[in-house]
């Protein structure tokens, strides 16, 4: 069964789009090579990430991305072998989305801010768990306007 992890964490810096474009491009190189899948969100200078692969890949990957100075209170909210993958398809999706979109993803009031609703997603970790599907939702979107436009 594949393993998966869902992590917020804060970002050091202020990540620009080049810093964000640079952390992608080699995780999906990376990823590919150690068959890891999963998405990333960045909003208000945080992290949201899923990573999906086997246990081993995915737990050395996180020890990595725990001590990457780029971020700092790497919080864990799910970490649990699942019977598929959610993100097969993506090599390490990215996703823009704003705090509303992310509390109205975990399921709280979009006036909840951003530390709130990760705060909430720690404590009832089923709503990392609604955040995700609500990151897949947003893909599956893309994905389905990107074909149905040719
Ligand atoms: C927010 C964030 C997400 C990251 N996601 C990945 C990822 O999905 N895959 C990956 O290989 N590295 C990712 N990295 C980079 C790792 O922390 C690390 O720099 C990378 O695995 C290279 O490690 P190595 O050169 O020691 O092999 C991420 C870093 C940050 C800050």
């Amino acid at each position: 069964m594949p393993y998966q992890v869902i992590y917020s964490s804060a970002s050091s810096t202020p990540m620009q789009r080049e810093d964000l474009e640079d952390i992608l491009e080699r995780a999906q190189a990376s990823n590919a090579a150690s068959g890891i899948t999963g998405a990333l969100v960045y909003v208000d200078e945080c992290f949201l990430q899923v990573l999906e692969g086997s246990a081993e890949a995915v737990q050395t990957l996180m020890a990595k991305i725990s001590t990457d100075l780029r971020h700092e209170t790497v919080t864990v909210l799910q970490a649990q072998a699942v019977p598929a993958r959610c993100f097969a398809d993506w090599q390490m999706a990215y996703v823009s989305a704003t705090a509303a979109q992310v509390a109205e993803w975990a399921g709280l009031n979009v006036r909840t801010d951003l530390p709130d609703t990760l705060d909430s997603m720690r404590v009832d970790r089923e709503r990392a768990l609604q955040a995700m599907d609500g990151i897949l939702a947003v893909l599956m979107q893309q994905r389905a306007s990107r074909t149905g436009a040719g």
